[in-house]
């Protein structure tokens, strides 16, 4: 695992924006993993930059994203596909044909392996982006016996819900979602994750130097070949180096 501690969610959010565009100018037909919350939005905001500017072209680009709620329909205001569209897909200039959500409102077995394929027809992901919940979560993978591997349904935790319920004023969150596995998180090329804030400075510290454990599924990333952390002091505030 790579570290890097950076000042400010804005200077993370270029430095991994950097990263996603030179990846895209280097190979057009990148395949991204991509997630939601509040994280990655500054890395979106800095990859729409670019690409108004004319420094990067999403034309060819293929997007995974990791998970999406159940019981909710696509286009509402409060799912991640709405979220993605709104905070990346309108501001680039990506072919939506080439952007893959996980379908919450239908049988999951099948959707995971509709997914699954899907990501192996594309010759796998390249570069997942990733967040971290406060209980170490990562996609919707919450703490847990056992890791994973394809995409599956989950309850989510009362943690988890109560994070996210503050996006929710119209309806009630929905409890269910369905995610990436662990295991087609761990087959992306290569990962980075970004965590800031105090709130996070726990789960970091288990995902970096606690044992690598299903209780805390950010932890099996110690495992990747290519796995690079971004934090801020406050998430980094409770590493011992
Ligand atoms: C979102 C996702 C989650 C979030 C995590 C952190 O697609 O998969 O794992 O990355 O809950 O959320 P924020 O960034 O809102 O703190």
């Amino acid at each position: 695992m790579k570290i890097n501690i950076l000042k400010t969610a804005d200077e993370i959010g270029e430095a991994i924006g950097k990263i996603f565009c030179d990846y895209v100018n280097e190979k057009p037909n990148a395949v991204l993993g991509l997630a939601t919350g509040a994280s990655p939005v500054p890395t979106y905001n800095y990859i729409a930059k670019q690409c108004k500017e004319g420094k990067v072209s999403f034309k060819d680009v293929t997007t995974f994203n990791l998970d999406e709620y159940c019981d909710l329909p696509k286009k509402h205001a409060n799912s991640f596909y709405s979220f993605m569209v709104d905070n990346l897909f309108s501001k680039v200039d990506i072919n939506f044909d080439n952007i893959n959500f996980l379908d919450g409102n239908t049988d999951s077995v099948d959707e995971s392996a509709r997914y699954a394929k899907a990501i192996k027809d594309a010759n796998g992901i390249d570069v997942q982006l990733l967040g971290i919940g406060r209980n170490g979560h990562i996609g919707f993978n919450e703490p847990a016996d056992e890791f994973t591997d394809e995409a599956f349904k989950v309850k989510l935790t009362d943690s988890t819900i109560e994070a996210n319920s503050i996006y929710f004023t119209d309806i009630a969150m929905p409890h269910y979602a369905i995610t990436m596995g662990i295991g087609s998180i761990m087959r992306a090329k290569s990962i980075i994750l970004v965590a800031t804030g105090e709130s996070k400075a726990e789960a970091v510290k288990a995902m970096i130097e606690g044992e690598v454990t299903p209780k805390c599924p950010a932890s099996i990333l110690q495992q990747h070949e290519d796995a690079t952390i971004f934090l801020d002091e406050a998430a980094a505030s409770l590493l011992k180096k």
